[in-house]
């Protein structure tokens, strides 16, 4: 089962998903819990050189698919195989918020370059963590984040609910604006309902 969590910067979900895979190992399941871009030696240095330059969205969305590319080939997949679950902190859903409407390159190509990312394989279900912008400011002060800018993080937090919507069979919107225990509880009882007995 691979399962991704969503939402802009300051919105909980490393948290959600961290959480999410203590509960998962402890209640002893197989599971891993990766960051994307990151979590292979490859992806960290293309994570830390995306974090660190400016560049142009082109080059910005080839590096977060190459990271992604290599975290599903050589993380994601084996680790399915094993019948493992993979939970991700972030994921193909990122890229279409971001760079699609967020930096405003064709959703077609975005769709594509993430599909090869993927070789096809979405997440059985996506979490996304729907905070008001101001919430997710006040969380992310003095933080090191890439996208500081307000209407940048406006048109992101907007296309997220869009791409909820034109996801329903998949992706479940979850209120973070409540506690962590109470978005944790919310994760799991969604969970439940898929069948995992958690
Ligand atoms: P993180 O801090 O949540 O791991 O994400 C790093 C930053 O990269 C965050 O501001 C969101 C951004 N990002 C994109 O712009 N496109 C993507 O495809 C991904 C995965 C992240």
């Amino acid at each position: 089962m691979l399962i991704s969590f969503e939402g802009i910067d300051g919105s909980g979900k490393s948290t959600q998903a961290r959480r999410l895979y203590e509960h998962l190992i402890k209640a002893g399941y197989n599971a891993s819990l990766y960051r994307d871009p990151g979590s292979t030696e490859l992806a960290e240095k293309i994570r830390e050189l995306i974090l660190s330059s400016q560049m142009d969205a082109t080059t910005e969305l080839f590096l977060f698919e190459s990271a992604r590319s290599h975290l599903v080939w050589y993380r994601v997949f084996p680790d399915l195989k094993e019948g493992k679950i993979v939970i991700l902190d972030r994921f193909i859903d990122s890229t279409t918020a971001y760079q699609g409407y967020g930096r405003e390159i064709n959703l077609g190509t975005v769709s594509i370059l993430n599909h090869i990312a993927i070789r096809g394989k979405k997440p059985d279900i996506t979490f996304l963590l729907n905070v008001k912008l101001e919430t997710a400011l006040n969380r992310i002060k003095g933080k090191r984040t890439r996208f500081e800018d307000l209407d940048y993080l406006r048109k992101v937090r907007d296309a997220y609910l869009l791409i909820a919507h034109e996801n329903k069979d998949r992706i479940v919107v979850i209120d973070a604006e409540v506690s962590e225990e109470e978005v944790f509880q919310e994760v799991l009882r969604v969970l439940r309902n898929k069948g995992l007995r958690v």
